[in-house]
């Protein structure tokens, strides 16, 4: 027997942002109820079918929604006695009782409302989940997150222009394991924010709002979180932006007036975007311009569009027609999809139909202003969207959607499958980059070659490291450091050593180290790009290492050499991994790694900065030396490694009377059979101190294996 709609009713309920919204609840004969809540945008394209307020002052400012929820009493005689399986017809029903071409009669927000509550009333009818009574059959494809973890613009009241800088977890096997690093990355993120001293407080979606110094440094700070919470920059997890740049377009030109960057023409934003890619591991940009710079998207299409995802959402509002045009102006090559842009179920889905027919992507998303319910988790699977966008991993709206989809990925268990809808975009560009040279810096080991001596080792061991990793490193750069500006710096230090070398001797070693360089590349045919560092080291060598992997370098010669160097080097905040002068050069890296030794604290760090390495690593062994606490101190540490299939241990040894503590961690480290160690080191004001009275530098001294060095 049919079912047939009796009730449509609802009421004022508050969003995320505690601006009144509406929840609508349907009720059938049957006596099934199902309800449906309407989520607000705050950055609103022009086009988006009207959300209908009250504009009385005396309530909420005139955002109350009384009058739309008066209205459903028309919408519920549109309805009443029909199927509510016939979702086509429904919505048919609600466009023609309203009459606009806004649905500014009724209200959008009265329409979509009641349009999602019929379709999950309908589900129940049909005994079905949501996600299949709209999505039909498996295979179901769980949708990639977009995680929108720093926010600005109009999400949030900052110094950044842009308003979302998202996290994209594609190169994850499930979307269990993507949604993990996403929360993985989201609190390394915190983690650095604070350190920085920033405010770690969020905006409207879950993201965090820092008022940092440019729109720029948002995209370094969650480069440098992913790669601290242990995933490859790219290859795992991407970045994607929205700049939403409606919100601050003015006059025909973009307004950067929040992070005082100034004002932009299009041409000028547009090359900003793409300088970004080619330094950030961005694969997609949404509403990189006005909804009314049509020509600016058809210019960024060209130029991007190969490699990058043009995502339209103010420019499209969900319509079908603006889609169309879109398309055939190659306008971008995806869309962003809202519900409530257009304001009812089977309009979306025409959205959709139009974006499949083009082979375009989609993005099934939500609002700022959300509530709790999760419709558009269920609508992502249905549709096949590959992604969803649905904020950062904070707030239980945000988390609503995400959540349901944990649940959904259970119910769907061996009938699903998560996929990237970029990794053809993120080969092309690894290609793009591998073909024009050394590429983005933050894929590189950088070998720092101080003399000609150890040039050899250094670049061997810096080879080794970047193959371990290949699919991170793409090559070795070598930076030569003139020992005269070496010497200069380390006058102002008043490194004794230093002092002596003389100006002549000075570029007579850079000569040899040259030699020594282009020696090794010919032995080794390998590419590696030849920097000959000049300026002080501050200034001109950071850039160069500042987005390393890994930075290589011989152990010191004394505690002295080189002071000024190590000092700018560890301030990079890049691991470290001084290669053993002496002995035979170590074949493995890691197969099994010696940490090091606050079991709690640094072991934790440790891990996470040297996560890359630990990949290759088959066993790790903490060694606390000296530590009184128990080894319950270390389940935290050893749970990790364990679950990335690493074999852990912890000992916890002590020192003889009079034994250096050094030496006991390096006989601790043959007993196990180590082959590589990972340390802490630490900078006090002006010099650089080895931790502890010197037990970092004993170690190098003393030790035949490599070591991994962290700040
Ligand atoms: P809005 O923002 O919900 O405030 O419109 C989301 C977006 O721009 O994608
Ligand atoms: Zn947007």
């Amino acid at each position: 027997m049919t079912d047939r709609i009796i009730t449509v009713i609802g009421d004022e309920i508050l969003d995320s942002r505690g601006y009144p919204t509406m929840r609508v609840k349907v009720r059938l004969k049957s006596g099934i109820a199902a309800y449906a809540s309407v989520p607000s945008g705050a950055s609103t394209g022009e086009g988006e079918a009207h959300e209908l307020r009250d504009g009385d002052m005396r309530r909420y400012g005139g955002r109350g929604v009384l009058k739309a929820i008066a209205n459903l009493a028309e919408i519920e005689r549109a309805v009443r006695g029909h199927d509510p399986t016939k979702q086509g017809e429904i919505d048919r029903l609600l466009i023609e009782a309203d009459g606009t071409e806004t649905k500014s009669r009724l209200g959008a927000n009265a329409i979509v409302g009641t349009s999602m509550a019929i379709a999950r009333a309908a589900a129940q009818v049909r005994r079905q989940p949501l996600y299949a009574y709209l999505g039909g059959s498996s295979p179901y494809r769980m949708p990639v997150p977009m995680m929108n973890v720093v926010n600005g613009g109009r999400h949030a009241a900052n110094a950044l222009d842009f308003q979302e800088f998202m996290i994209v977890p594609h190169g994850a096997p499930s979307f269990r394991e993507a949604l993990r690093w996403g929360a993985e990355t989201y609190h390394a993120l915190r983690d650095l924010l604070l350190e920085r001293g920033f405010s770690a407080g969020v905006g409207d979606e879950g993201g965090f709002a820092p008022n940092l110094e440019s729109n720029e440094a948002a995209c370094s700070l969650i480069v440098e979180a992913i790669e601290l919470a242990g995933y490859r920059p790219g290859a795992q997890i991407a970045i994607a932006l929205d700049p939403a740049a409606s919100s601050f377009w003015r006059d025909g030109s973009y307004e950067l007036s929040r992070s005082g960057a100034g004002n932009m023409s299009s041409s000028a934003l547009a090359a900003l975007y793409a300088g970004w890619t080619k330094r950030f591991p961005i694969v997609s940009i949404e509403d990189g311009f006005s909804e009314h710079d049509w020509s600016a998207f058809q210019a960024q299409t060209a130029e991007l569009g190969r490699t990058v995802q043009i995502v339209g959402d103010d420019l499209y509002v969900t319509n079908t027609k603006l889609i169309e045009r879109g398309v055939a102006t190659k306008a971008t090559n995806a869309a962003l999809i809202k519900l409530n842009q257009i304001g009812t179920v089977t309009e979306t889905i025409a959205a959709i139909a139009a974006c499949r027919a083009a082979g375009w992507n989609f993005i099934i998303s939500h609002r700022s202003g959300e509530t709790d319910d999760a419709f558009i988790a269920d609508f992502a699977v249905a549709m096949n969207a590959g992604q969803i966008k649905a904020g950062a991993p904070c707030r239980t709206e945000r988390l609503a959607k995400y959540n349901r989809l944990l649940e959904i990925e259970r119910e769907v268990a061996g009938q699903s499958f998560y996929n990237s809808p970029f990794a053809s975009s993120v080969d092309a560009a690894a290609s793009a980059t591998e073909a024009s040279g050394p590429g983005p810096a933050d894929h590189e080991v950088v070998a720092v070659i101080e003399e000609a001596i150890t040039a050899h080792r250094c670049l061997t061991v810096a080879q080794r490291a970047a193959r371990r990793v290949n699919a991170l490193s793409l090559s070795a750069l070598h930076i030569s450091v003139d020992p005269a500006k070496l010497v200069a710096s380390a006058e102002e230090i008043d490194s004794q050593q230093l002092r002596e070398l003389r100006e002549g001797t000075a570029q007579e070693r850079l000569e040899q180290t040259r030699r020594a360089f282009e020696a090794w590349v010919d032995s080794s045919s390998t590419q590696v790009r030849w920097l000959e560092h000049v300026g002080d080291i501050g200034s001109s060598l950071l850039p160069e290492v500042q987005n390393a992997a890994l930075i290589v370098l011989a152990r010191p010669h004394s505690p002295d050499a080189g002071d000024a160097l190590h000092a700018a080097l560890f301030d990079t905040g890049r691991l470290v991994l001084f290669a053993p002068t002496d002995g035979a050069l170590p074949v493995t890296l890691g197969e099994h790694m010696i940490i090091a030794w606050k079991a709690r604290t640094q072991a934790r760090k440790a891990i996470m900065r040297t996560l890359p390495w630990l990949r290759v690593a088959t066993r790790v062994t903490i060694v606390a030396v000296d530590e009184a606490d128990g080894a319950h101190d270390c389940a935290e540490v050893l749970g990790l490694l364990q679950e990335r299939g690493i074999s852990a241990d912890v000992r916890h040894v002590q020192t003889e009377r009079g034994q250096h503590i050094a030496d006991r961690l390096l006989a601790e480290a043959e007993a196990v059979g180590g082959d590589s160690i990972v340390m802490g080191a630490y900078r006090f004001g002006q010099l650089f101190e080895w931790v502890f009275g010197g037990v970092t530098y004993e170690v190098l001294s003393r030790t035949r294996l490599p070591v991994f060095m962290m700040h």
